[in-house]
């Protein structure tokens, strides 16, 4: 069978394509029309699925929607009627989205691709969540949490999976928390207050979290009670997200955590007020913790299994994850690389080949590299017309000249492969520096990123040598396979990695198994013998508002435009030419 799944109009559109029950091409809207987080109608994304696999639309056994679009409709008006008049301009910015695009996704699917209706399903959101934790991760049977902003009407919902081997497989979710009662509006509230953009900034809460002492955690567990059934509710009387687009904390919120702070305010952790600022992330941080270990250890006693998935865009706070590897009693935890609504277009098109049609079991490739490819000769042309030498080179002489610029403390970029789906560069295409001292971090923040300093980089491993370096508890290792999880980087190591150990000790690391990335693999050995450490600085690549580089020629223009020294693409290997001040004269002269 072919199915197309399609995520779009919230936030992070995509598509994926699943052939004979295997994805055999999934992308990002964002990293084809260059606009981040692009949320409209993954119409390239969807197009480039096809043509990547020679298919024509009339070839589609199914379109799957991530999302029933008349429940959320139904939420968005319910909502909004409940809290007339205050729900007013809620109410007119949803019969303006809705009514434009989300109510009538069946006609727009069909416009755009030309499949008929009758082909066209839909899944439920978070059962879209669901199937894109359990059904990517190798676990036959697990426990599932999903948590995000909202769906339909669920924010946060429990269950269990069960597959067989060539056989049957089911998702059964048992309970759900429903809107406006949401650990991700929770967080995106606190982001927005602390100046942050919603569905973006929160990593950067995350970050500044570990700068602060939660001492208005108190504070925070009233903002959000436990209930008596073990599942929490917001106190309404401090949000306004359900009743206006304007804002969404109210003054209430702002008398208990003190004045909000402007996006363009930076924050100076040497006054009172961006000590306050930490604090308040640390109180929100250490809250949500506390919230998903209880939810998932209680999930744990009630369903005995080992592993737990955890899927929705929540499931990107690597500091909550690994505390509920560590706390919550399960065993394994598995985050897929796209947990959060890009990641449902993958996940809508398995739950329809599984569940709806009932195709058999098929285990999945265990890695996030499903787009389009990087192409070394395309670096070769577009750097020879612009007149920069180009190497190309074989694999070994790449990884050496590639260690003798990381150790030399040149900044490469790093193209190989079909790009990751999901928010993490897990190796096809990073920004690769030392990293063992903070001045690279800070030029890296300064000339590349243009990003907060307190928003720490990531380090990469090779697999089997993370824990010489890392602190990682049983299960952490797959839990950093694709940077789901944080933890502590060895005190010993922790001035050798100066550039990826977060102010608390931690690192997000990636886990590198050699089967995922064999020549990224190799390229970090062979740095490991040079420098002494196996362990790179690897951050995605891209520039502060620009999705991650697709093809070689964004990667291309984005090296030009930045402090990168190098890009190697496949075999091609460019460098930024050093002009002598001999040689500009020369030029001048000419
Ligand atoms: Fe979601």
């Amino acid at each position: 069978m072919k199915i197309l799944g399609i995520s779009a109009h919230y936030h992070d559109s995509a598509a994926a394509l699943l052939v004979d029950g295997l994805p055999v091409a999934a992308v990002q809207e964002e990293r084809l029309s260059r606009r981040k987080n692009d949320a409209a109608f993954p119409l390239a994304a969807a197009e480039w699925c096809l043509e990547s696999a020679g298919l024509e639309p009339e070839g589609l056994d199914a379109v799957v929607f991530y999302g029933r679009p008349m429940l959320k409709f139904e939420r968005i008006l319910t909502t909004a009627l409940r809290a007339w008049p205050q729900g007013r301009s809620a109410f007119t910015h949803a019969m303006k989205n809705s009514l434009g695009e989300k109510v009538w996704v069946r006609g727009l699917i069909q416009a755009n691709l030309g499949v008929p209706a009758k082909k066209i399903l839909f899944t439920e959101h978070h059962q879209s969540h669901a199937a894109a934790a359990f059904l990517t991760a190798p676990t036959d049977a697990a426990a599932i949490l999903t948590a995000d902003g909202v769906g339909e009407w669920a924010t946060l919902t429990v269950g269990r999976g069960r597959r067989t081997p060539g056989g049957a497989t089911s998702i059964e979710l048992l309970r759900e928390v429903r809107w406006p009662h949401s650990l991700g509006m929770l967080y995106s509230t606190f982001t927005a207050y602390l100046g942050f953009a919603v569905n973006e900034g929160e990593y950067k809460v995350m970050g500044l979290a570990s700068y602060g002492t939660p001492r208005f955690a108190d504070e925070v567990r009233k903002v959000v009670r436990r209930t008596a059934d073990g599942a929490f509710a917001l106190d309404l009387g401090y949000f306004e997200f359900h009743t206006t687009v304007r804002r969404a904390y109210s003054k209430r919120f702002m008398d208990a955590f003190g004045p909000p702070r402007a996006s363009w305010d930076p924050i100076d952790l040497a006054t009172e007020d961006g000590r306050r600022y930490a604090d308040i992330a640390a109180s929100v941080q250490l809250v949500l913790e506390e919230i998903l270990v209880e939810l998932a250890a209680s999930l744990h006693h009630e369903t005995g299994l080992p592993d737990l998935c955890f899927g929705g865009g929540v499931a990107l706070n690597g500091v909550a994850n690994a505390r509920v590897l560590r706390e919550s009693g399960f065993s394994r935890l598995f985050v897929p690389p796209a947990p959060g609504d890009a990641g449902c277009a993958l996940g809508a098109a398995l739950y329809a080949d599984r569940i709806h049609f009932g195709q058999p079991d098929r285990p999945l490739p265990d890695h996030p590299f499903w787009g389009p490819e990087a192409d070394g000769a395309e670096l070769a042309r577009i750097a020879g017309e612009d007149g920069l030498p180009v190497e190309e080179l074989g694999d070994a002489a790449l990884i050496a000249r590639t260690v003798q610029d990381l150790t030399a403390g040149r900044i490469v970029g790093w193209m190989e492969g079909a790009s990751e789906l999901g928010p993490r560069a897990l190796g096809h295409r990073s920004i690769l520096a030392a990293p063992h001292s903070a001045e690279t971090r800070d030029r890296l923040n300064r000339d590349i990123k243009y990003r907060e300093e307190f928003r720490p980089f990531a380090p990469i491993v090779p697999a089997e040598l993370a824990e010489d370096y890392f602190e990682l508890p049983p299960g952490g290792l797959r839990l950093a396979r694709f940077m789901s999880g944080v933890f502590p980087v060895k005190p010993q190591w922790r001035a050798a990695l100066a550039a990826v150990t977060h102010v608390d000790g931690t690192a997000r690391l990636q886990a590198l198994e050699r089967a995922m990335a064999p020549r990224l693999h190799d390229l970090l050995m062979a740095y490991g013998k040079a420098s002494g450490v196996p362990v790179l600085l690897n951050t995605s690549f891209n520039l502060a508002g620009e999705p991650i580089v697709n093809r070689v020629v964004e990667g291309y223009s984005t090296f030009r435009r930045c402090g990168i020294d190098v890009l190697a693409a496949g075999g091609a290997r460019v460098e930024k030419r050093v002009r002598t001040k001999v040689q500009a004269e020369a030029e001048l002269d000419a």
